[in-house]
Formats: structure tokens, C-alpha cells, sequence
């Protein structure tokens, strides 16, 4: 008996609960020669902005311990280019599109979400409300919680595709920042982005990145994410996607067993490219040796 993988979210099947985390995959193209995009649950691409965006000064990327610390700084192509040069190539997949998309202020969330919603190979959005750099008012909307339940009601009048919020770690309530999302309309809400960190040179003194912090992930934030992923199920009633530091099938069943509907794989497409597929069948064993015919059996069975 071959179990079956489906989960639903918003009004999306997804074939197996395991999609892209955004900024992790480019946009598919990239990996489609290590992995067949027809294998998974969905595809999450770059985070994508009205107009394109260089993003932060090198060095980038630190590896630590057990993940990396990454200073992008949301780098970008924008929408047009997106648009004409990427999605032809994505639409060739029967997965689900997932575009994660932020603004650099709420007018901007706003128009790019409306040109998003038109276009017919967009199966969902990912809205970013994580950004670790928080200069001006619109990127505390993460933080915040009223300029949250503004940004997701007046982004949610414009798209009627399915909309997930991706949610930021450094609150201390993250559950109640998804009964917000919940509240204004969202379909799901994704959880957890990068936690703000930083390395040092002791010999120059300067940061190893190209701006003083970054955003730490990987197995480091794992224990974190599935605490965060746990408390919010517990909260809200649209499903709950979890992200950080899961590079194995083990790692992914730890959260579909808290309640996550669905997994995002990240930090682990950098070690190993295959990840996705890996942890898709590592997951259809399990529930084979477990004799789980259907995946939502297994989805919140967490016994306290
Ligand atoms: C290099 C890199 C780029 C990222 N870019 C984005 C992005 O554009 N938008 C976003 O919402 N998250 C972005 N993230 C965060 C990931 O999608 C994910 O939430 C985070 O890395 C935790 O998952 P992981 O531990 O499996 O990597 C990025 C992460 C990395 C490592």
C-alpha cells in the first residue's frame, strides 16, 4: 500500500507536504538539474519585490557551527523580470508556485501582491513580514502587532489566491502574531524566518559578513522553529507551515507530529541538493513502516 502524501491549504492539494523555503532554491531553475521539480509539494521562490534589488555588500554567507549566518539582504530581480524570464520556465511543473514577496513599505506590499494575483501560474503568496532589517515603520510589521493586522487586511483585499504569512522568531508571542494573520484573513501562516545573529574577526575586528548581523539558520534554530510551529498550531485554525534547520525525514516528521500541514526545506538544499527528495521518500517509509496509509493521521498526533 502506497500512503498517501496530499494535505490541503487554503484552496491548494499539494501532492506531499514538503515545499522550497524561500531564498534557498533560487527560482527552481537552479536545482531542476539535481531534482525534479514534478516531486514536490511545492516550490517557494526568492523573495520578490516591485523592482529589482542588489541587496546587501559581500561576504554574504558564514558558515557556523551547525547552520549559516546569511546578510542577502533580500536581493532580487523584481517583478517584470520574474514575470517574463522565470515563471515560463516554472510553469512547466505540476508542483505549486509559491511566490514570497515583501515591500519597502505597505503601498508596496500592496501593488505587488495585486500584480501577483493576476498572474494565472501563481498558486499562492508568501507575504515576508520577517525582514531583519527594520529601518523604517512597514518593516516592523512583523514585530508590531497592529501594523501587522493593517498589512495583512489591506494585502488580503487585493489577492484572492492563497495567502501565507511568513512570520518572524523575535517576538515573544509568535502564536498571537498568527491569530492576527489568522483574524485578517490569511490562509496559513509560515514560521520561522533567520534570527538575527553575528561572527566576528578577532584579528580585523569586523564583522565576517558584509553588514554587522545576519540571519542565523540551519540545524541551529531547529529546537527553536519546532517550539515556535508548536505554540502557533495551538493558536490558530489555518494550517500552520514550518520552516528551520530541517535537513532530514526525521526532522520534517518532528514537525508534521506537532501539527505543521507542511514543511519548508532551506539551509539544507546548500549541503545537499537532493534534500527535498530525500526527505519526501524518507517520509513516505516512515508511514509505510508505521502502516500510516494517510499523512494527516500522523499531521498533530503529538502526545503531551
Ligand atoms: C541564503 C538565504 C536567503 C533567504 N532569503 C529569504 C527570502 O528572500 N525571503 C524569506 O522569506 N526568507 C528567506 N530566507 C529564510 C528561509 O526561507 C528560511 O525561513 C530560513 O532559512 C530557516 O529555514 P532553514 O533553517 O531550513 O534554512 C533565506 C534564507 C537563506 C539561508
Amino acid at each position: 500500500m502506497i500512503p498517501s502524501l496530499e494535505v490541503k491549504i487554503g484552496n491548494l492539494t499539494f501532492k506531499n507536504p514538503v515545499l522550497t523555503a524561500s531564498g534557498t532554491f533560487g527560482y527552481g531553475l537552479e536545482y531542476s538539474q539535481f531534482v525534479d521539480l514534478n516531486l514536490l509539494g511545492g516550490v517557494v521562490v526568492k523573495g520578490l519585490s516591485l523592482r529589482p534589488k542588489q541587496g546587501n555588500p559581500p561576504p554574504r554567507i558564514y558558515e557556523t557551527a551547525c547552520g549559516m549566518i546569511n546578510s542577502i539582504g533580500l536581493q532580487n530581480i523584481g517583478f517584470e523580470a520574474f514575470k517574463n524570464e522565470k515563471l515560463p520556465f516554472l510553469r512547466k511543473y505540476k508542483t505549486n508556485i509559491i511566490v514570497n514577496f515583501f515591500g519597502e513599505n505597505l503601498d508596496e506590499y500592496i501593488e505587488i501582491a495585486y500584480l501577483l494575483d493576476s498572474l494565472e501560474d501563481v498558486h499562492a503568496l508568501e507575504m515576508n513580514v520577517s525582514c531583519p532589517n527594520k529601518t523604517t515603520e512597514w518593516r516592523k510589521m512583523g514585530l508590531e502587532p497592529e501594523l501587522l493586522r493593517k498589512a495583512v487586511k489591506e494585502v488580503r483585499a487585493v489577492t484572492k489566491k492563497t495567502l501565507i504569512v511568513k512570520l518572524s522568531p523575535q517576538v515573544t508571542d509568535i502564536a498571537l502574531m498568527a491569530k492576527i494573520c489568522e483574524d485578517e484573513g490569511a490562509d496559513a501562516v509560515s514560521l520561522i524566518n533567520t534570527i538575527p545573529a553575528m561572527v566576528i574577526d578577532i584579528k580585523t575586528r569586523k564583522s565576517m559578513l558584509g553588514t554587522p548581523t545576519g540571519g542565523l539558520s540551519g540545524p541551529a534554530i531547529k529546537p527553536i522553529a519546532l517550539r515556535a510551529v508548536w505554540e502557533t498550531v495551538q493558536a490558530v485554525k489555518i494550517p500552520v507551515i514550518g520552516i528551520g534547520g530541517i535537513v532530514s525525514a526525521e526532522d520534517a516528521l518532528q514537525f508534521l507530529i506537532v501539527g505543521a500541514k507542511a514543511i519548508q526545506i532551506g539551509t539544507a538544499n546548500f549541503i545537499n541538493p537532493r534534500a527535498t527528495v530525500e526527505i519526501i521518500e524518507g517520509i513516505k517509509q516512515f508511514l509505510i513502516e508505521e502502516n500510516i496509509k494517510d499523512i494527516n493521521e500522523l499531521i498533530g498526533s503529538f502526545i503531551q
